[in-house]
């Protein structure tokens, strides 16, 4: 269960070696005790998450998750509520890819769009129909600015995280009435290995940071949040620029 203070028992990390993610689980865990199922590939990456979770208190289960199995996802999902009732699920699994890559080559656009729309869909059913059964529960859905003004610098990753926002967003209004709750977390720019290599812009921020974040929102039972927070207005300045001079700005 939940408690009145918005703090899960159970947490279920889809992407468990996300680093944001685990810094969202770590940042429950400084409060709290708690059981984390990870869900990820088998991987050492995989081995050194649940490690380091274990070592600061969580009890730890893991199970293998490819987001693109989509067959095995009812499996994966049921093995998750035998373990224990999910309060809290976070989808963290992601793939940035090369932008100019992606729209030129069949195969990684293909592979864009299943692992971030498609994997993101097939969980989200399936987590949405667990929760409403169970008349609680919350999802967080990692989200991107990318995705709410898609641009030609990323157009099929912002594509991807277009469809999944929108349908975590729909996914949370269609809950609302049996008592789950849906948070879709908008960050910029976040110092993970997704961004390795990647240009810094303006308003990067840490895991660390991004965490807090989306801990505070979900206690809060909030439904959309941007991080950092000038995204938001900074979004609705750009969607209603005249098109020929959206083009021309070096985003
Ligand atoms: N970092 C940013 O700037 C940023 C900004 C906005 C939104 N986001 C979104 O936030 C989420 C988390 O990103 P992050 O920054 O934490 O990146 P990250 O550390 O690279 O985590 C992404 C994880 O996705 C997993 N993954 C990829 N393909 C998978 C598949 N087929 N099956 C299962 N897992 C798969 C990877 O797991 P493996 O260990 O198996 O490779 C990887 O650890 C993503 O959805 C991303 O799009 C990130």
């Amino acid at each position: 269960m939940i408690d009145a203070t918005g703090n899960p028992q159970t947490i279920l990390l889809l992407g468990g070696t996300s680093d944001i993610g685990l810094a969202i689980v770590r940042e429950y865990l400084a409060k709290q005790t708690l059981r984390v199922i990870v869900a990820a590939r088998p991987s050492p990456r995989r081995d050194e998450a649940t490690a380091g979770l274990r070592s600061i208190g969580a009890t730890v289960d893991v199970l293998d998750f490819d987001a693109t199995a989509f067959d095995s996802h009812p499996g994966v999902i049921d093995a998750a509520w035998a373990i224990a009732d999910v309060d809290l699920a976070i989808v963290a699994f992601g793939l940035l890819g090369d932008a100019e890559q992606a729209w030129q080559d069949h195969a990684a656009a293909v592979a864009l769009a299943q692992v971030n729309y498609t994997g993101g869909v097939s969980v989200g059913v399936l987590l949405g129909q667990r929760m409403k059964e169970q008349g609680y529960g919350q999802i967080i859905a990692l989200s991107s600015v990318a995705g709410e003004i898609v641009r030609r610098s990323n157009f099929v990753y912002g594509s991807t995280k277009a469809g999944f926002d929108g349908f975590y967003r729909l996914l949370g209004e269609a809950l609302e009435p049996f008592g789950p709750k849906v948070l879709v977390v908008r960050p910029g720019q976040v110092r993970t290995k997704m961004l390795d290599g990647v240009k810094e812009g303006p308003g990067a921020i840490a895991p660390e940071v991004l965490a807090r974040t989306v801990v505070d929102a979900a206690r809060d039972g909030r439904t959309l949040i941007w991080a950092p927070a000038f995204f938001r207005p900074m979004m609705w300045v750009l969607k209603h620029l005249p098109a020929p001079i959206f083009r021309r700005l070096p985003i």
